[in-house]
């Protein structure tokens, strides 16, 4: 195994061991494969994962559904009490569950649906609807995906193209022909609202009052607890009949949470101890967060991997820790709006240029020039100075401010994210996509033929 090239954090052999003559593709990545070639190179990470594995090590993401919830019985009890008079046949109150992100609210619903006794009459009177509104958040969406998910054939679906109007009534006439209690859960509600506003809640909320058979329940997940201030007085009051909130994870807690799983998916002996606490302790600090104490395990034991060690160590949650931060950076500047992710580009360019604070009125002319380049009419002044607040808030930047003598007061901004990672994140963005080659000044510009207008380099 020693011989195994060593691989970069990108996963690339080292250059060293390139071999010119390496099998061509589709040899076999079994045994056998040549040396410094990449089957070799598979086969040792094969080998590496065996080692500290015993388990699938889906088990360690998100998408795995673990068998019991620790920490959470009381919740998922709490959860069962309001809903169960569905299963006689009542209409049970409206729910909000609140909390901050990974306190297992989503785990705890699914939990609970999936423990509704399976009797055929039992299944008669309930039916669970769960939609994210992260993904479906405006109201046709909604009201669509709700109904097509009593379709049992492709003629029963609401086909795109209907208007408002039809979208709803046939939503609602599914719902009636199903009869019984329709549990309608809608994860990340807050969503929704912050797109589209509470019209769509009125609608589904005086749902009972149409509905000839069934009925409803709306069940709505958040972890943004000021949300229902959005909402109209007549809304609030008819989601908020009963209301959970889920406390944050503390670091005993989340430390049963990883031994669970660890158990589950590591060989006995592969983790140090003090793996788990770390772990436990990281996210704990940050929001008692399940989702990221899961995330440093499952990175932590990459890294091992990558370090060819047999062990896990608290080292490696130390590199997970680093990695996932980055991962984070990353991920928030993917979710800009446009203007700010040119404007967080032009930050960049010009710290990377002077490695010193930048006054705002030099970042303003600087993404003036490069919406210029992309083709873009530039926001006003007052446009980028809620964007470099914006910037601030998510801790992208640091904004300081400083006094001119009598010229007055400015901004000093300086950059708080690694570069060398961040552009290339923003880079993704089709946008901004063409300033990763930037043209030389001397560069013959080619014609383009579809749009004649832009067939110059930009000012
Ligand atoms: N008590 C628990 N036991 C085992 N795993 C848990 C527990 N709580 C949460 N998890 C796991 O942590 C991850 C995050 O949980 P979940 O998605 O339920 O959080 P959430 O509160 O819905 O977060 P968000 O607000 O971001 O949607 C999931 O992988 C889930 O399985
Ligand atoms: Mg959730």
């Amino acid at each position: 195994m020693e011989s195994v090239p060593r691989y970069h954090a990108n996963g690339a052999a080292a250059p060293g061991h390139d071999t010119p003559g390496a099998p061509a593709p589709g040899h076999s990545a079994g045994t056998g494969a040549a040396p410094g070639s990449a089957g070799e190179l598979f086969d040792a990470v094969m080998r590496y994962s065996a080692e500290l594995f015993k388990g699938n090590r889906e088990i360690l993401r998100e998408s795995y559904v673990p068998s019991r919830l620790p920490h959470r019985e009381h919740q998922i009890r709490q959860v069962a009490e309001v809903l169960a008079p569905a299963i006689k046949g009542d209409l049970p109150s409206n729910l909000l569950i609140y909390g901050k992100i990974g306190t297992g609210k989503t785990a705890v619903v699914a939990q609970v649906r999936s423990d509704i006794p399976r009797r055929s009459d039992v299944a008669n009177r309930v039916t669970f609807v769960s939609v994210n509104c992260a993904n479906v958040d405006t109201p046709y969406s909604l009201l669509q995906t709700i109904g097509n998910s009593f379709a049992t054939k492709e003629t029963d679906r609401i086909p795109t193209g209907w208007s408002l109007d039809r979208v709803q009534a046939a939503m609602r006439e599914a719902i009636d022909r199903r009869g019984g209690t329709t549990i309608l859960v809608l994860d990340e509600i807050d969503r929704l609202v912050a797109r589209s506003g509470d019209g769509v809640l009125y609608t589904l909320s005086q749902l009972n009052t149409e509905l000839a058979k069934a009925r409803i329940c709306l069940v709505g997940i958040s972890n943004d607890l000021q949300f229902t201030n959005r909402l109209d007085a007549r809304v609030k009051s008819r989601l908020n009949e009963e209301k959970i909130v889920f406390p944050p994870y503390d670091a005993p807690q989340l430390e049963d949470i990883l031994k669970d799983r660890a158990a589950e998916v590591f060989r006995e002996g592969v983790l140090d101890p003090g793996v788990i606490q770390r772990c436990a302790a990281y996210a704990a600090l940050e929001n008692g967060d399940a989702r990221r104490a899961l995330a440093l395990l499952r990175l932590s034991a990459e890294m091992a991997e990558r370090d060819r060690a047999k062990r896990i160590t608290p080292d490696h949650v130390v590199k997970a820790k680093g990695r996932l931060e980055q991962d984070i950076i990353v991920e928030c500047c993917r979710t800009l709006p446009p203007h700010c992710k040119v404007l967080l580009y032009a930050i960049l360019q010009l710290y990377e240029r002077r490695r010193e604070s930048l006054q705002t009125g030099d970042v303003y002319t600087a993404y003036v020039r490069l919406t210029q380049r992309l083709g873009l009419p530039p926001l006003h002044a007052r446009s980028i100075s809620n964007y470099l607040s914006e910037l601030e808030s998510l801790g992208l930047i640091r904004a300081t401010i400083v006094s001119r003598g009598r010229g007055g007061r400015t901004r000093e901004i300086a950059v708080d994210v690694p570069i060398p990672e961040t552009i290339p994140a923003l880079q993704d963005d089709p946008l901004l996509a063409a300033l990763a080659r930037p043209r030389g000044a001397n560069q013959t510009v080619l014609t383009n033929f579809d749009n004649p207008n832009r067939t110059g380099p930009a000012s």
